[in-house]
């Protein structure tokens, strides 16, 4: 998005505005190599170099951290090749471009993180963080205490046997016949829970993510988002 000249300066602490247009005016600033004058410039930060003292000056760009209560239906990606609603639509308020972390199904809901802090991005979806992850899974039928057991020891989910979960019964339903139960797990491969699941002879009708760490999703609404405490920041951090 294109801006003024003398705000962009001012915004990246260079100057106040009333400095910053002193300075243009003495023919100080080169926007693209070139010295301008005109106090009406407006530059794109995302492409025009702007140069003071000869020294580029960059963009400060803020860090972003977000939480998004992810509904059913939108994809975790940037842009969809395919024209699905992306879950980008959901965040169109926060004004600072984010990428998310990580990575929820379609038909799955729940707490979705995103930001742009690369470094933070790469130690959350590094396997090595395992960071706890908990579902709410409704699955068809009465489970048992052995189907629970399987799953907390670990199953063969095709190319790979899961590492040990904390696994609990939060509902049986004997009259619709469903079951719901609690998977916390500390790994994030390709629709693990739903494998599991099925590595067990349950199927998955509903999932939700419902925390990642000690962050709960359920203060927000489907499709609410929240910019992260600073302690919550640190707490996905820490190991
Ligand atoms: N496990 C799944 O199967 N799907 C998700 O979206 C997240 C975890």
């Amino acid at each position: 998005m294109e801006e003024r000249l003398q705000k962009f300066l001012a915004n990246q602490g260079i100057c106040s505005r009333r400095k910053a247009e002193e300075l243009i005016l003495a023919g100080k600033i080169k926007v693209n190599g070139k010295v301008v004058q005109e106090l009406g410039t407006k530059i794109n930060p995302e492409k025009d170099t702007v140069e003071y003292n000869g020294e580029v000056i960059k963009k400060q760009v803020e860090k972003v951290y977000i939480l998004l209560n992810k509904p059913i239906g939108y994809v975790t990606t940037v842009q969809d090749q395919f024209q699905r609603p992306t879950v980008m639509e959901l965040i169109k308020d926060c004004k600072v471009s984010v990428v998310p972390v990580g990575r929820l199904d379609m038909y799955t809901s729940g707490a979705l993180l995103l930001s742009n802090d690369g470094d933070f991005v790469y130690q959350i979806t590094h396997p090595k963080h395992e960071i706890s992850k908990t579902y709410q899974v409704t699955v068809k039928g009465i489970i048992t205490q052995q189907e629970i057991e399987k799953l907390q020891k670990g199953v063969d989910i095709g190319d790979y046997i899961t590492k040990p979960a904390e696994v609990k019964i939060m509902k049986i339903d004997e009259e619709k016949e469903i079951s719901r139960i609690q998977i916390t797990i500390h790994e994030g491969k390709n629709r693990q829970v739903r494998k599991m699941c099925e590595a067990v002879g349950e199927k998955v009708l509903a999932l939700h993510r419902s925390k990642i760490g000690n962050i709960e999703v359920k203060d927000l609404k489907l499709g609410e988002w929240r910019y992260l405490k600073s302690e919550e920041i640190k707490s996905l951090l820490v190991k």
